[in-house]
């Protein structure tokens, strides 16, 4: 088989669905021996890891938890012997007018997509500087971390600390052959979005199902991302193809966003 990914470890946060199940599938397809669909919804990794096959296996983590993530990167390197590759993806969302944003939200949206992000990412790194053959780090962020939303705050400062994160890790960890480099999405069409639309629904009096019509018409592209439409690029910055780049986040939104 002569995927660009071949013979490669994998950990996937997140992967039990959507955007980071996708990058599971398309990793295996790409010669990835061993993909660790790790997720606070620890039934569903283990389905899904199921689906996938036998080059997936589902790993228990809350990223919001040091323990949990130690004790995840700790059973992904006894299991499969060592990390190339993290892919920071599991996150939540939240909305509400600036008035209305209460310190749990911020803390609980922070915690996972901000501290999630650091401290896993921190986790691996330190494992991969152990095994010195260097490794790939891909963090996601959203258009949402390129300019903040009225009624996103809380989520837009998030993802506007995964890229400032991502550039700092980047610059410090390229001595060590580790490439940290960002996706920033912009409308995808994933549970996640199932669940933004019925706070939109809420906060701006809409029927179901119409804010995410109107986002997916608004896409210069035409329509709505899928999880699939993001594969290209989270192979492309797991492979050897990316070993000159450092630090940047890339938009992969159907024109969204110019920057
Ligand atoms: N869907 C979009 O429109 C969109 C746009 C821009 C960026 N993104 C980003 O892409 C990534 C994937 O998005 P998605 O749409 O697939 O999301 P999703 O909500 O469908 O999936 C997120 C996954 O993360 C897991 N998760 C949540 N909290 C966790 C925790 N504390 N520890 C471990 N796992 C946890 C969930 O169980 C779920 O499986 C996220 O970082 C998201 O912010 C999504």
């Amino acid at each position: 088989m002569t995927g660009r990914l071949n013979g490669k470890s994998a950990i996937i946060t997140g992967s039990a669905r959507g955007v980071g199940r996708a990058f599971a599938e398309a990793y295996v397809r790409e010669g990835a021996t061993a993909v660790a669909i790790a997720d606070i919804d620890f039934e569903r990794a283990l389905a899904t890891a199921a689906e996938i096959g036998p080059a997936a296996y589902a790993v228990r983590i809350d990223v919001s938890s040091q323990d949990s993530i130690d004790a995840a990167v700790a059973a992904c390197v006894e299991r499969v012997g060592g990390i190339d590759i993290l892919v920071n993806n599991a996150a939540i969302f939240d909305l509400a007018p600036i008035v209305e944003i209460t310190r749990k939200s911020y803390q609980r949206v922070f915690d996972i997509n901000v501290g999630g992000c650091l401290f896993t990412l921190q986790a691996v790194a330190k494992q991969m500087i152990a095994q010195g053959r260097g490794g790939k780090i891909i963090n996601m962020a959203s258009q949402a971390g390129r300019r903040g939303e009225a009624l996103v705050g809380v989520y837009c400062a998030s993802k506007a600390a995964v890229i400032s994160i991502t550039q700092s890790a980047g610059l410090d960890l390229i001595k060590h052959g580790i490439h940290v480099n960002g996706i920033a999405p912009g409308v995808v069409g994933t549970e996640m979005w199932d669940e933004v639309d019925a706070l939109f629904a809420k906060y701006e009096n809409r029927p179901i199902g119409e804010k995410k019509r109107l986002v997916g018409e608004a896409v210069p592209l035409g329509r709505m991302g899928r999880a699939e439409d993001l594969t290209g690029m989270a192979i492309f910055l797991a492979s050897a193809e990316a070993d000159y780049i450092v630090a940047q986040t890339y938009n992969v939104d159907g024109g969204n966003w110019m920057s």
